[in-house]
């Protein structure tokens, strides 16, 4: 028996929704909240009928903190899943610590506006001691700490699929496989074709904010960061094939060193298409990529969101995504004094989950875990005051729920490395 407040109504939150709906024993009740209520009422209609949850629908801005208040101690939650965007994620905890309710999310903390001063001055400052600079990092939301252990609160961070089901690998790694892990590499690779030669498949601001910045990695306690898609390679996917990946910076990769502080080097890979880095240099080259407002005939316009206005919907891309994703890490390390390698993954098809869900892996793979670790989190396995990232809680039946809920893991002893 549990009462959930979903915020955000978009690609991932629909697919978390449907899944919460699947498991209708723990997630009893459930209210859907975003900024437009319509896209909640829409996707609650389409539930009716199919599930025993019982959903409701709100409307709210989660940038004030007010309305946030509001809602909650109006619906008293056990829970607040917060899967609208990164901008949300302080007013979001900020509520939760005011009404006494848990918090989770899927990314960690990035302001909307990266010209601020007040944040500029912390972010430059950042950028100089840690050495990488991405416009987020965990320091935001670890600032919390003290709140939510005082307040006898949990909240979960970055409970997605990378961040999150790779933490819980590494988790699970570190528990069943190694006495000492030496490296991590972590593989993101997205065998799908949405047939349109440029789109995003999650929020497109939020995506290309990501994948545009500066790379980096952590070796021997630093960071090193490298210029944007300057460190390529080629991996063999099981069953999606050969693809170039580069190294990003990644939020895990942060929590990973201070949690797993043995491990001497952790680095991110994603694959892109040729396409996809010719439209997106080309769009960052002629400023389509800026935070920054521009006066366009005297309107203000801030041109990624005006280019997210023009891209494909990530939400429309199911119907036509043809294709699977392979996700995982390879840990390389010693069990009982002997030199390791591990593998552990998941294969997902963008059309299976269109038929399951109405909508493509990316968004599926990100939802699933977000409903697992909720599950985790009102079945009281857990719990612990405090903000967490996932691989400080047990992998196991998280990783069991996953391969319950359509997300099953794939091991192998002897991967190829990524030299
Ligand atoms: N960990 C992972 O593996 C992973 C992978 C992919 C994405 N993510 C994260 O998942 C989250 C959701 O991504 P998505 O692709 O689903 O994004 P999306 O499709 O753009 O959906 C975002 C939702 O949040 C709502 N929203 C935005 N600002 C709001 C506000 N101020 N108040 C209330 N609601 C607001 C939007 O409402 P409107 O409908 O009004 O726009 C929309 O419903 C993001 O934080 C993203 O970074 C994590």
């Amino acid at each position: 028996m549990s009462r959930v407040l979903v915020i955000g109504c978009g690609g991932v939150a629909s697919v978390a929704i449907r899944k919460c709906c699947q498991a209708d024993d723990v997630f009893t009740e459930l209210c859907i909240a975003s900024r437009t209520k319509s896209k909640c009422d829409a996707l609650a209609a389409s539930l009716a009928g199919k599930t025993k949850t019982k959903i409701t629908t709100a409307q709210v801005d989660a940038d004030d903190v007010e309305q946030l208040k509001a809602l909650i101690s109006g619906y008293k939650p056990d829970l607040v899943m917060n899967i609208a965007l990164p901008y949300q994620d302080l007013t979001i905890m900020d509520a939760c610590l005011a009404c006494g309710v848990n918090y989770m999310d899927t990314a960690n903390y990035e302001p909307e506006d990266t010209d601020d001063p007040e944040w500029r001055a912390i972010y430059e400052k950042r950028c100089k001691e840690k050495g990488f600079s991405a416009y987020f990092d965990y320091s935001w939301q670890w600032a919390y700490r003290e709140k939510f252990e005082q307040a006898g609160l949990t909240a979960l961070l970055g409970c997605g699929f990378d961040p999150g089901v790779t933490q819980a690998y590494c988790a699970y790694a570190k528990k069943h496989e190694f006495d000492t892990i030496d490296t991590i590499d972590i593989l993101d690779c997205n065998g799908g074709d949405h047939g349109y030669p440029f789109a995003t498949n999650f929020n497109p601001e939020v995506n290309l904010r990501e994948v545009s910045a500066p790379g980096s990695y952590m070796e021997n306690g630093k960071w090193v960061e490298i210029p944007a898609m300057s460190i390529k390679r080629e991996y063999d996917f099981e069953d999606v094939g050969p693809k170039d990946m580069y190294l990003l910076h990644h939020e895990e990769i942060e929590s990973l060193a201070v949690n797993i502080p043995e491990v001497k080097r952790i680095r991110f890979f994603m694959t892109f298409g040729q396409s996809y880095l010719t439209h997106m240099r080309c769009l960052e080259d002629v400023g389509m990529l800026s935070t920054t407002p521009v006066n366009f005939e005297g309107h203000e316009i801030v041109p990624i969101k005006f280019l997210k206005a023009l891209l494909p919907d990530p939400a429309s891309l199911g119907p036509r995504t043809r294709g699977k994703t392979n996700i995982g890490c390879i840990f390389t390390g010693k069990k009982d004094g002997q030199e390791k390698k591990y593998y552990i993954y998941n294969v997902c098809d963008h059309q299976e989950c269109y038929r399951e869900v109405e909508s493509q892996a990316i968004s599926y793979t990100t939802g699933v875990p977000a409903m697992c670790g909720a599950m985790m989190l009102l079945t009281g396995k857990w719990n612990k005051p405090g903000v967490y990232t996932v691989e400080e809680f047990d992998p196991d039946p998280f990783l069991d729920a996953l391969d319950r809920f359509g997300l099953p893991r794939r091991e192998s002893w002897n991967p190829v490395l990524v030299d």
